[in-house]
């Protein structure tokens, strides 16, 4: 599973179509992998509009996942929020929640992200995000940091669709990435916590986010426990993000 992220930025969804299905491999469609976007949510209806006209050259667009960035725990009365029910409303088929911008610009603790992550459940695809910081990776205390994160699913029963993104804070935007064998430590480590914290024994697949390019893509998807990327800047060009698409396809055989 490949998810972009487009965060706060702008993009042409029509040039970024047309780039993605130019270097998108039809063949490699047999293998299906699930791939998503999650652009700002004022254009996520742009994008559905998109999907229902079928342009030629954007059939890629009919097999898009849409998704929103973050979603409110609540619902009514809460001038700017977004809720679950207007995500499902809307069509859109997952929510990402606890990225680190929104821990860190926007004061969220692990009690609000428990709190989306219930009103997620059984709904919505819920793609949680955790990870470190740069001073905590140095101390060396990145398990205990994410194993406090994975706290939240503690006793709660998990929905077979449950991801998780391992997105290292200094990794983010930075260009550095840990080493692809690291990463595959980390995973398997957070599979491991998740089975033994939720109520249903769930192993859940989990994504690797920060600096992930066609680049260094193959690199990561190559290790065992890595289940796909959640990838920020590269997925902005729709040309970068479907190479990183067909990357995934021929690394991986699901
Ligand atoms: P970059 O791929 O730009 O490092 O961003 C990763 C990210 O935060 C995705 O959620």
């Amino acid at each position: 599973m490949i998810i972009a992220n487009w965060k706060s930025n702008i993009v042409d969804m029509n040039q970024w179509t047309h780039d993605f299905d130019d270097e998108y491999i039809v063949n490699e469609r047999l293998q299906s992998t699930i791939f998503g976007v999650a652009p700002p949510s004022l254009y996520i209806e742009t994008m559905h509009l998109m999907r229902a006209l079928n342009i030629p050259g954007h059939s890629a667009l009919q097999e898009v996942l849409t998704g929103v960035q973050d979603v409110d725990h609540s619902y009514g009365s809460r001038t700017g929020a977004i809720s679950v029910d207007m995500v499902i409303d809307t069509g859109c088929n997952f929510a990402i929640i606890g990225h680190s911008e929104r821990r860190d610009l926007f004061n969220e603790d692990n009690d609000l992200i428990k709190e989306k992550l219930k009103s997620l459940k059984n709904k919505v695809m819920a793609v949680l995000c955790i990870g470190e910081t740069k001073e905590e990776n140095d101390k060396g205390i990145t398990k205990d940091v994410l194993k406090q994160q994975l706290d939240i699913v503690k006793g709660l029963e998990l929905d077979q669709s449950f991801t998780v993104a391992y997105e290292p804070v200094w990794a983010i935007g930075s260009g550095l990435t840990p080493e692809s064998k690291d990463i595959n430590e980390i995973h398997k480590y957070i599979k491991d916590v998740v089975q033994s914290n939720s109520a249903n024994s769930l192993i859940p697949k989990v994504l690797y986010g920060g600096s992930v390019t066609d680049k260094n893509a193959e690199s990561f998807f190559k290790e065992e426990f890595v289940d796909g990327a959640l990838v920020g800047g590269a997925s902005l060009d729709g040309s970068t993000f479907a190479k990183i698409v067909n990357i995934f396809n021929s690394t991986k055989k699901i």
